[in-house]
């Protein structure tokens, strides 16, 4: 964990109430890996006082980028940043993705701004797993939510969408899209969106043996074990227990969580 001073160099909107920095941070982007995440400072002052957890959406040559949604005031101010503006930036914290397995595809699930950890996840499989197909299954509300299309269309072999109003893609769920990669129980599965998705996809699992890592995204006021504002309901035999999901996540095995018990957001 390392404590950096950022200087912005792009931050442009990606669609509705959504946004893409790209931050000059080379201690932090030679270290960081898929899946991890960094609190960074949204003003000079104390209000407000806690940073926001963020996603590292890529990390390549000495940049670290992320993609955020406006969701407050915090995330209202980072929106205004320019470039050349310093931020300050904790991180990489927490448990990246355990993907350097082999498999027969990576099959990454987003709903929305969910798609935050995975330019970073399908450059590695790229970059690291060549030959290996690498699918996005994307949704949002409409085109306009899907963000960064583009780029997963550059990064991934396959990338398949799904949209409510079914203005991109599938006219539906994203998690409609997901029983075709469940019949192989090499396909490994890495997901990111809104507790529902989580939910929905914790159903289709069940008979299936697709490794399923998720990157749960709760509160977090401090991002490293202080504040306990972030734990979510592990299994603990036929019981369950708290964890801290910045020490032991934000990715964890969907087996291994209650996603029944958490919260919807
Ligand atoms: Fe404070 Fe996890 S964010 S304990």
């Amino acid at each position: 964990m390392l404590r950096n001073m950022g200087i912005v160099v792009v931050n442009r909107p990606i669609g509705p109430d959504a946004f893409w920095m790209d931050v000059e941070v080379p201690d932090m982007s030679a270290v960081a890996l898929p899946g991890q995440f960094a609190m960074v400072k949204c003003s000079d002052g104390l209000d407000p006082l806690t940073s926001r957890p963020l996603s590292i959406a890529d990390a390549v040559d000495g940049m670290v980028s992320f993609a955020y949604a406006v969701v407050g005031k915090g995330t209202g101010l980072l929106a205004e940043m320019q470039p050349g503006d310093r931020v300050p930036i904790l991180g990489p914290l927490g448990r990246p993705f355990d993907y350097k397995h082999a498999a027969k595809r990576h099959v990454m699930i987003a709903g929305g701004i969910g798609s935050a950890p995975f330019p970073f996840l399908a450059r590695a499989l790229r970059d690291e797993a060549p030959g290996t197909e690498t699918v996005m299954l994307y949704g949002g509300r409409t085109r306009d939510y899907l963000f960064a299309l583009e780029l997963f269309e550059e990064l991934a072999t396959k990338v398949e969408t799904a949209t409510d109003d079914g203005s991109h893609g599938h006219h539906g769920l994203v998690t409609d899209l997901l029983m075709p990669y469940l019949g192989d129980a090499a396909n490994r599965l890495y997901a990111c969106g809104p507790t529902p998705m989580f939910k929905s996809i914790d159903e289709k699992l069940e008979g299936h043996d697709n490794p399923c890592e998720i990157s749960v995204e709760p509160i977090m006021a401090c991002g490293f074990g202080a504040c306990y504002g972030c734990v979510v309901p592990k299994r603990d035999g036929d019981d369950y227990q708290f964890v801290k999901s910045c020490e032991q996540g934000p990715t964890f095995e969907i087996r291994d969580l209650r996603v029944d018990l958490m919260g919807s957001h």
